[in-house]
Parts: structure tokens; sequence; C-alpha cells
């Protein structure tokens, strides 16, 4: 989703600006655009549509200077993505530049009351509305950019993060936030000046400092080029500036010599899982150790339900995790997408536990979705990646899953993650409600902790497939299929597929196929079964075996050392045995390789998918 960028301090600011945007391109857009201020009080304003490369192209022969400025990536919500659309935005008098990410629900009123005020639009957007509202507010009050700025929002519905330049004023650059995330970096230049960064999200600033504050909901922060930061919130309240150091480190940013972050971060699964899992589990005592859960008990002992709610990948996890959770925990466990959930009036209680599963942590439904379980007096806890995400910030308790940035628009390593955190908690509240013998806990224990190295071996075991996916370039359908824990990872290999491919792809539960999807079946249609020697191995056969007789071809995903499935098979995966909770962890390696292969051989672009975004902060 769109990104935003800004700069106040002694350098110059627009390879700042612009390294910034290259560095938010991960999270999907269709436009770009930079505005600065320059020695002479020039409030310059440059935009492209396409990628950031674009816009630097454009910036070439033009004015760039200035030490104050912000930038922006937009993916359209409310007009075309083109010049005019893209952000910034400039005032109608000239004076002011905003950048904004979110959406403004009421803008179609403000702009009949602007206009009616004598005002005039260019541009489609929301956006345009917010920046003539704080020249409005600004004009008709007599007041500074910081005061109209709060004065202006009070009148805005909807969620916004925005960031403004004010010509007559390049000591000073104002941004608010409500239900998007801010990010205010606080640095030292060279020559020992304070300089202040921003960002949507923290990535464009790590490198500069690791000093930084989250701007919270209903807040306006200055920054001043004297080096003071002042914040106050909607209802005129002046808060501290409360400073956090950011455990993020540029390396994890970058490709490390993979042509793709895609496919660095599906290498990087064994790692991942090692920190995941670390801290977690006494390794001498084989017991989980979740402060989540311990440090709130009694909600766990005594919940009527856990109802998870989750978008995308990370609904495939949660689903996954109920499974799981049931058959450990015995407590019934409800998967919801969450921008359903939120909009159906549903039936919570006070003593349900609502879990909200994102990687981003910014998820717009997902958020809605545990604001309404918080309304229902029901405990909420987050399962997120991003430290310091809106989800986690709004959530009682929760655990992070540690897997380290993924900036592909693919989600790979956090989807293990996410399952294996939730497998984590499912052990830690069975450890509490004593519905596990000690025995299958600690062998249960033993087992997670073997899964890193058991994908690292799938990693190094699959390494045919970017020759195989070649072939299925021409395809136009395939079909997923699973049982049981494997169901989930069919619904993720599909989404996997044709979120990057853009190839048709569907996921079922394999005996379901039979009630609709397989009159699909033909020599044309690859079918990829997921069937190791576990639980309903027997019944996935028969599956197969259906498939086979109306010439479907058949991928599958089984056991090493597996003869009966692979000799059925047109081409196998193999991953090492693991208990059935645990397949999920490995059979999804072999299907995020092939989704990979299959769009590099269709030269997609693999890290930024078209249309889609890394976090979805628009519902
Ligand atoms: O950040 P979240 O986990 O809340 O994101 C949810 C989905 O938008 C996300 O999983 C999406 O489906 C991915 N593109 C899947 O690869």
């Amino acid at each position: 989703m769109c990104g935003i960028v800004g700069y106040i301090g002694e350098q110059e600011a627009y390879p700042i600006l612009i390294k910034g945007l290259h560095r938010l391109e991960y999270r999907g857009y269709d436009s770009a655009g930079v505005s600065m201020i320059n020695a002479k009080h020039d409030l310059n304003i440059y935009k492209a549509t396409g990628k950031v490369a674009a816009l630097e192209d454009k910036c070439a022969a033009e004015d760039t200077t200035g030490n104050i400025g912000i930038a922006h990536t937009r993916w359209a919500t409310h007009g075309e993505p083109n010049t005019v659309n893209a952000h910034p935005h400039r005032s109608q008098s000239g004076n002011l530049s905003l950048v904004h990410n979110g959406i403004i629900e009421n803008y179609k009123t403000l702009r009949t009351k602007l206009e009616n005020e004598g005002y005039t639009f260019c541009s489609d957007t929301d956006t345009e509305v917010l920046v003539q509202l704080i020249e409005y507010t600004q004009k008709s009050q007599q007041c500074d950019l910081f005061t109209a700025v709060q004065r202006a929002l009070k009148h805005v519905v909807g969620a916004y993060a925005i960031a403004i330049l004010e010509k007559e004023n390049p000591d000073q650059l104002v941004c608010a936030r409500k239900g998007s995330p801010l990010v205010i970096g606080v640095g030292t230049d060279a020559r020992g000046h304070k300089e202040f960064y921003l960002g949507s999200d923290a990535t464009p600033i790590v490198e500069y400092t690791k000093q930084v504050v989250y701007l919270k909901d209903e807040e306006i922060a200055l920054m001043d080029r004297s080096g003071k930061l002042e914040i106050i919130n909607l209802s005129n309240v002046h808060q501290t500036p409360e400073m956090h150091i950011l455990s993020l480190s540029l390396d994890e940013l970058e490709k490390g010599g993979y042509p793709h972050f895609m496919l660095k971060e599906i290498w990087e699964q064994p790692n991942a899982l090692r920190t995941c899992i670390r801290g977690r589990i006494h390794v001498q005592a084989k017991d989980v150790l979740l402060s989540g859960i311990t440090d709130h008990k009694e909600k766990f002992l005594n919940a009527r339900r856990i109802i998870i709610c989750a978008c995308g990948t990370s609904w495939h996890s949660a689903l996954i995790g109920k499974y799981f959770i049931e058959e450990a925990a015995q407590i019934p466990v409800e998967v919801e997408y969450a921008s359903e959930f939120r909009y159906r009036n549903p039936v919570i209680y006070p003593d349900d536990i609502v879990i909200a599963v994102s990687q981003s942590g910014e998820t717009a439904d997902t958020l809605a979705a545990i604001q309404l379980g918080e309304q229902k007096g029901a405990f909420l806890y987050g399962i997120c990646n991003v430290i310091g995400s809106s989800i986690a910030r709004a959530t009682q308790s929760g655990t992070y899953i540690h897997v380290g940035p993924e900036i592909g628009v693919a989600s790979t390593k956090a989807f293990t993650g996410q399952v294996t955190t939730l497998c984590l908690i499912g052990l830690a509240i069975a450890k509490e409600k004593h519905t596990l013998s000690d025995e299958m806990y600690h062998m249960l224990i033993d087992e997670l902790q073997t899964i890193p190295d058991k994908i690292q071996w799938t990693l190094e075991n699959n390494q045919g497939i970017d020759q195989f996916a070649q072939m299925f370039t021409y395809c136009r359908n395939f079909l997923f299929l699973g049982r049981g824990y494997n169901y989930p990872v069919a619904l993720e290999g599909a989404l996997k597929l044709k979120e990057i491919s853009y190839i048709h792809a569907e996921g079922y539960p394999a005996a379901e196929m039979k009630h609709g999807p397989i009159a699909l079946v033909d020599e044309e249609m690859p079918c990829v079964f997921i069937a190791p020697k576990r639980g309903m191995y027997d019944k996935v056969v028969s599956n197969i075996q259906e498939i086979k007789s109306r010439k479907g071809k058949i991928i599958s995903v089984v056991t090493e050392g597996d003869k009966i499935v692979s000799d059925m098979s047109d081409y196998t995966f193999v991953i090492p045995d693991t208990r059935d909770c645990f397949v999920p962890l490995l059979a999804v390696i072999p299907l995020q390789l092939l989704s990979y292969y299959v769009a590099t051989a269709k030269g997609r672009n693999v890290d930024q998918p078209r249309n889609l975004a890394k976090s979805v902060t628009v519902e």
C-alpha cells in the first residue's frame, strides 16, 4: 500500500527521500512523487506514474535541492494511477504540499463545503481534500500549520497518516496519524545537528538512526529544524514522545545475493524458525515458555472459545492453528475472515479470546475485527511480525513471530513463523490445561525443534523445481488438494501460485473434489496433492486415483521414501517425516518454490506482483 518518507535537517533531502521510496517499494504502488522546499523558498513537486525509477528520470533535469522534503508511493484507491492523482498534492494557494496514506471517508462532504468556499480541485482523490481543508483552516482561523492540522483533522472521518510541507515555513515538518502508521526517526548528522526522518514504516529510516518514536492514533507531530519534537493529540493535550530503539538491521532489508526477496525469504526459513522458537522452548526441561500466555493464564483456562481473525496467508496459518489448538488444548477455535467478521454482527462473549494473526500488524480489516472484539469485552491477543505495529499495540497480550522483515509481497517465512507460533501457543495452553500427557507434550516439543533442520533438508532436496516449473508456464489452472492439516497447505499453495504467476489456482479439501471441482480435471489440469505418509494417507491415495483415472497430471508432496504415491505421480517433491501437525511447515516449502519458479519463468515481478500490496491498510 501507499508509503511515506520525510526528512528535515541539514542534509539534502532528495537523495534520502528517493532511497526511502525504494525501500518502501515492497509495499506495492502504482505512482510516486516527491516535494522539497529549496533555498529560494520554492515548493517543488514532481510526480510520475509507475516505478520510483521513473520519478528519478523525471527529476533528473529538475531542481531537487532543499533540506526539507516529503515523498510518497501511491497505491490507487480514489482515482486512477496518474500524475494528477499521485501525491504530493498542493493546496490552492500553493503554500502547502501533503502526502497521505489511508482513506478519508467523508471526503465528498468536505469537498462540497470547500467548493462552496471557493476551493477548486484538480484530482479525483480524497487526499486533495485534506490539503485544501488544512489551508482553509489555517487561513480562516489565522493559525500556524501545526494548529491548523490539529483543528482540521477534527472534521475528518477515516484513516490517515499525513506529512505536510509549508512553503512559507521551511523549518518545520508536520505529520499526523489515525489508523495508518507513521514512524519518526530522530538522528544526528555528521556535524552533530539533530535531524528528523519520517516513514510509514521503519524501513526508510533504519540506515540513518535506530532511535524512533511511533506516532500514536490521533497524534500530530511537529519536527523543527532546531531539533525540537512536539506532539499534541486531537483533544489538544501535549504528549511526551516515547523513544524506542529499532532492532531492524539494514542487511535484513537487502537481497543478500538472491535475485528476489521472495527466494531469499524462502531460504531464510530454517533460521527464521530457529529465532521464532528460541527462548520459547526450554530445551532441557522440554517446556514451552510463552509469557503472553502464562501472564494471562486465567483467561486461557477459562476461555469459552478462541476466535482467530486474519486475512490471506495469515488466515491459512490460522486454520492450521485451529486444528492444532483444538487437538492439543481442547478449546473450540473458530477462524474468521476479518473482513467478514467485522461486518456481520458476530456473537462474541466476554470469556472469548480473539486472536489477530497478521504479519504486518497493519491490515485494516484485522485491526477492525479486534476492535469489535474489544467492544464486546473479549480478551485480545496478537500474533504479528512487525514490532510495534498497530495490531501488536491494540491487543492485550501476544507473541511476535520474530522471523525478520518480510519484504516480498508473497508471504513465505511469515506463514511458517505464524504456524510455528500457533503451535507454541497450543502447547502453552495445553500445558496450563493438562490436556496432553507429559509424554505427548515432550515429544511434540522435541519434534518441533527438529523442524528448522527438516526445512533445510527440504530446500536442499528439491533443487530441480526450477527446471520442472518451466513445463507449467502454459497452464491456465491448477488444483491443490490436501486433507486434515494439509488442507490449509493446499489453500496456501494455490494462493501463492495465483498471486505471483497470475495462473488461476484453487485449493480444496481433497475429498471435496468429487463434489464439483473434479469436473475441471482433464489431461491439461495439474493437480498438486499434499500426500505425506501420515494421517489420511490411504484416503488421499484414493483421491489421487480418482484424478489419475481422469488423466489429470499428478504432482505430489510425499514423505521421503514413499513409493506408492511417487509411482502414481508425474512429479514428486519430497519432505522428511514428521508429526501430522507439523507437516504443513515442511509441505509448504516445495509449493513456495513451485510458485516462485513458475512465476519467474513467466517473467513476473514476484516481489511486487500487479495490484497487490504488502500491507493492506484499506478495507
Ligand atoms: O499482514 P497480514 O498478515 O495481515 O496480511 C494478510 C494478507 O494480506 C497477506 O497474507 C496476503 O494474502 C499475502 N500477499 C499472501 O502472500
